[in-house]
């Protein structure tokens, strides 16, 4: 892939931030930084051009929680005509100890996905992503199931239990934090993650043949604001202990760096998603082979789930063939 034009979501702190300015160290023309707001991507991109003068950083205003954001962003883009060679989508955040839905309806940490499905499924059929485009979106190792104080939701027992094995409900349940879903900000965090995975699996099936996508847990990072919403167990006592535990913590520059690294990978590894070691949250990344993520059947229903939620589905692309492998 020639190192041309690429989008970061969430550019305006952390990782976001991080990636776009590896990103320019790599070479890449031009950078789209977005930010809640257009002034938040201004001065995002006055930062990063700043310190980094022969990079374009173009200003994009999106906020995933609104539907007429994306839509206006989209329609940016086209505007714009220039075809997008890698797609971050990085936005994301831990939710906090009251429960926050959005004026759509969908769970605070749940609506960063379904911000990035419009924007992503938009590009798709606006064909303003490159034939050969990467599309990283950004997981976390919750979703793996193994990490103290992060318990993820078994959707399968919750279809069978609550909605006579229907997963999309269940899954939708997952989005909307409701019915029968009770609120805890570390499991919807996971959850929220897990769904992310089985989002990408999903439409690596769906993707153009020379396109992939993969889920990447950047690792932690605890130098950003992730954690401004965080309960205080996860942030005055997990955080501040880990963060001085040798392996357990990392600049945000090598938790970007991830990003970067899987826009490299081919189509043959589509779908899968990327995060530390089982029990680790740095070093190196790899495809995490646990069977809950490879669920064949919450994948499918989790992008079922996502399109009824989104109101959003993929009409002119044309399916990747054949089908991304499982592992
Ligand atoms: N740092 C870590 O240890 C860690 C570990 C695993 C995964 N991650 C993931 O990495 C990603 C980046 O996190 P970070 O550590 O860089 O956190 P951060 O410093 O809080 O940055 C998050 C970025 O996402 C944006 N954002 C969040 N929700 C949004 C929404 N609904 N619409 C538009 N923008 C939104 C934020 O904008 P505002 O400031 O306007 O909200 C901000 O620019 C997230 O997806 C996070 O879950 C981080």
């Amino acid at each position: 892939m020639e190192h041309s034009i690429a989008l970061v979501t969430g550019a305006t702190s952390g990782l976001g931030q991080a990636a776009a300015r590896l990103l320019a160290e790599e070479g890449w023309q031009e950078i789209i930084v977005t930010g809640r707001s257009l002034a938040g991507a201004q001065q995002a991109a006055a930062q990063l051009a700043a310190e980094n003068k022969t990079v374009i950083f173009t200003p994009l205003a999106l906020d995933l929680d609104k539907p007429s954001s994306v839509q206006s962003a989209v329609a940016e883009l086209v505007k714009r005509g220039r075809p997008i060679d890698f797609l971050l989508l990085n936005a994301g955040m831990v939710p906090g100890k009251r429960r926050v839905i959005t004026a759509a309806g969908i769970e605070a940490s749940q609506a960063p996905l379904i911000g990035h499905h419009q924007l992503t499924v938009g590009s798709l059929d606006a064909k303003l992503l490159s034939p050969d485009a990467r599309i990283v979106i950004a997981g976390a190792e919750p979703a793996r199931g193994d990490v103290p104080l992060f318990k993820l939701t078994n959707v399968t027992a919750l279809a069978t239990t609550r909605y006579q094995g229907d997963r999309t409900a269940a899954v939708e349940a997952l989005l909307r934090n409701g019915p029968n879903i009770k609120y805890q900000a570390n499991r919807a965090y996971a959850d929220a993650k897990l769904v992310v995975a089985w989002w990408a699996a999903a439409l690596a099936r769906r993707l153009p043949s020379g396109m992939a996508v993969y889920a990447v847990a950047p690792g932690a990072a605890t130098d950003t604001k992730v954690s401004r919403n965080a309960g205080w167990a996860l942030k005055w006592l997990m955080i501040p202990i880990v963060k001085h535990i040798p392996g357990m913590n990392q600049t945000p520059e090598m938790a970007a760096r991830r990003y970067l690294q899987a826009s490299k990978f081919g189509t043959d590894v589509s779908g899968q998603f990327f995060a530390s070691a089982p029990k680790k949250f740095t070093g190196r990344i790899e495809a995490m082979r646990q069977p809950h993520l490879h669920d064949r059947a919450n994948q499918e229903a989790t992008w079922q789930a996502v399109v009824k939620v989104s109101g959003v589905d993929l009409s002119s692309v044309r399916p990747a063939s054949p089908a991304a492998p499982a592992i």
